[in-house]
């Protein structure tokens, strides 16, 4: 059996329906709002590709290029203006932010509706109790991988390895509500090894590469990597690639979890569009 999952067959198959219902809309198509504030490489190819999607799908966009010494009230001004928008569905700030912009702020002031990213306290908090419908997308993408490739999460001992905002709070939160027993380990986390042998699914979002080992699993595990490091020159993930000789399945890097992830976000602002015309 093919052990690898494949990201990039699943983040298009979705694409397509995503497509067909867009297509379905009859009226103004979504729109989403990019805002993006200096001209940091890693940040501008993730912008072009969000574009690219967008136009792909029928979602129209507004871009916001704005210089690296814009002032923080500018910014929030832009999106209080955005936020009132009513052809603007969803917002998303790239992110990081220059250092003398206050990135909880500015997230905090996107209107929880708009939140396309789905990193607003509030959104998070509607995760926490099982009621989100935006959910941030990495996280999202890597619960869509697991139940489109039929593994069964309830009752599994699931471990997240890495407590960020963005990603494994998130995926925590989203696995528990698809009835997992979760552990979130982390730096302070002792015993690791004996965590990670417990676990049927193991999520890594940590960014250290090749981190986990063949030696630190069971027979038979998931293994979703959310890791994207450079090494050598080369990408590659979190998990050790020899660890699929012990796995059931497992994402690649890349080509897993990646794809995924601008996936949920066209699908977030689908979402965003049908909450604010009242059709969810
Ligand atoms: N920077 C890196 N990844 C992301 C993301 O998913 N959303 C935003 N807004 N910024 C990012």
């Amino acid at each position: 059996m093919n052990k690898i999952i494949n990201g990039t067959q699943i983040a298009n198959t979705i694409k397509e329906e995503i497509k067909q219902e867009i297509e379905a809309i009859e009226g103004k198509k979504p729109c989403l709002a990019v805002v993006m504030v200096g001209n940091d490489e890693a940040s501008s190819i993730y912008v072009k590709n969000k574009n690219k999607a967008c136009e792909y799908l029928g979602i129209k966009t507004d871009n916001y290029l704005l210089p690296q010494d814009t002032k923080e009230e500018e910014l929030l001004k832009l999106i209080d203006e955005l936020n009132n928008d009513k052809d603007v569905n969803g917002i998303l700030v790239q992110l990081p932010l220059p250092s003398h912009i206050d990135e909880k702020k500015v997230l905090l002031n996107i209107s929880p509706l708009k939140d396309v990213d789905g990193f607003h306290p509030y959104n998070l908090g509607m995760l926490a109790t099982n009621s989100a419908s935006l959910k941030s997308c990495t996280p999202s993408g890597c619960i869509e991988l697991l139940k489109r490739y039929n593994v069964d999460i309830k009752g599994k001992n699931a471990l997240v390895i890495g407590r960020s905002n963005i990603v494994g709070k998130p995926i925590s939160m989203m696995l528990l509500n698809e009835d997992a027993t979760v552990t979130t380990a982390h730096t302070k986390t002792q015993n690791l090894d004996y965590l990670t042998k417990q676990a049927d699914i193991i999520i890594v979002a940590i960014g250290v590469a090749n981190f986990l080992k063949p030696h630190m699993i069971k027979e038979g595990v998931v293994l979703i990597d959310v890791g994207m490091n450079r090494l050598d020159g080369k990408l590659c993930g979190d998990i050790d690639s020899s660890c699929i000789d012990k796995a059931s399945l497992i994402t690649p890097v890349p080509g897993g979890v990646g794809p995924m992830t601008i996936t949920m976000l066209m699908k977030n602002c689908l979402t965003a569009y049908r909450m604010q015309n009242n059709l969810l």
